[in-house]
């Protein structure tokens, strides 16, 4: 994705952002065979200057072998095979680095299932050019669900609400995982210390991305639940997210304390 013109964009605040550079597309998948076909040529025809990266988790159901095939057709399809199921997470860790490795200026996260629509990208990419990191928000005006039934959302919008109270961060969608990253952003984040596997690894993500100061814009999109397949969401995922952010929240209500005893501690002396 280029920035067309070559002129530097500016946010609300005046602050420069360099041009976008190509962006390369990471779609993990485990078990989409009746997806992935459909989102990679969706993705190549909204934004055809993007490229697309596959990280499958070798997939019993043979995803893997037609994500080969799209790759055979096409010089900017790539596939990484990845040898099991270790989680969104990681899959994202290795299709980040080798993104990073290989030039790309823009990272984006899309899910296999159509969930994400291609066609919502150029508008993400288009916040980009002002931004260190753009969210495809639910939860923001004019975002939206389709299909999803009402306990869903009660689960993913508390666990938005939850991590925003507990990490104190001023986004709306936390857990989503639509999202374009500039290469700057991610090289800032520290990635080699992320330990998320589930869905959680997006909260880390954002979190770390707030904490860090980069600008984080949210864009709001539709998410369609997918007609095909089976959601890899489990009982495991929800109680690793809520661990992992409830230990953060008390490890930053910690640091804080002790900073402000320190300062009181050296008025004093
Ligand atoms: N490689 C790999 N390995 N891919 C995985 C794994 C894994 O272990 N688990 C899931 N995926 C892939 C799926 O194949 C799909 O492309 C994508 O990750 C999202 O998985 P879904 O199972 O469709 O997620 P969801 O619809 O329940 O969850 C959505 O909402 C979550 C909460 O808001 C997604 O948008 C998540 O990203 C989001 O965190
Ligand atoms: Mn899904």
């Amino acid at each position: 994705m280029n920035d067309g013109d070559g002129t530097l964009a500016a946010n609300d605040q005046g602050r420069q952002f360099g041009p976008l550079g190509t962006a390369l597309v990471i779609i993990p998948t485990y078990n989409e065979a009746e997806n992935i076909k459909t989102i990679v040529g969706r993705v190549r025809k909204a934004v055809p200057e993007a490229h697309v990266l596959i990280a499958d988790d070798n997939s019993p159901d043979g995803t893997g072998k037609l994500a080969d095939e799209l790759a055979a057709e096409d010089e900017n399809v790539q596939v990484m095979h990845r040898k099991g199921k270790e989680g969104l997470g990681a899959a994202y860790l290795a299709g980040f680095r080798w993104g990073l490795e290989n030039g790309y200026g823009v990272l984006v996260e899309m899910d296999a299932d159509g969930s994400h629509q291609p066609e919502e990208l150029p508008r993400l990419l288009t916040a980009l050019k002002s931004a260190d990191l753009v969210l495809g928000s639910r939860w923001v005006p004019g975002g939206r669900v389709v299909n999803w039934p009402k306990s869903r959302e009660f689960i993913s919008r508390g666990g938005s609400l939850y991590s925003r109270l507990a990490l104190d961060l001023p986004l709306r969608d936390i857990t989503g995982g639509y999202r374009a990253f500039r290469r700057e952003t991610l090289q800032g984040l520290g990635l080699d210390e992320v330990a998320s596997q589930g869905y959680c690894f997006q909260v880390d993500l954002a979190r770390r991305a707030v904490k860090a100061g980069f600008h984080v814009v949210e864009v709001p999109i539709t998410f369609v639940e997918r007609e095909l397949g089976d959601s890899k969401m489990s009982k495991n995922i929800l109680v690793e997210a809520l661990w992992r952010v409830t230990a953060w929240g008390a490890a930053e209500r910690i640091a804080k304390l002790k900073s402000l005893g320190g300062g009181r501690a050296a008025k004093q002396a």
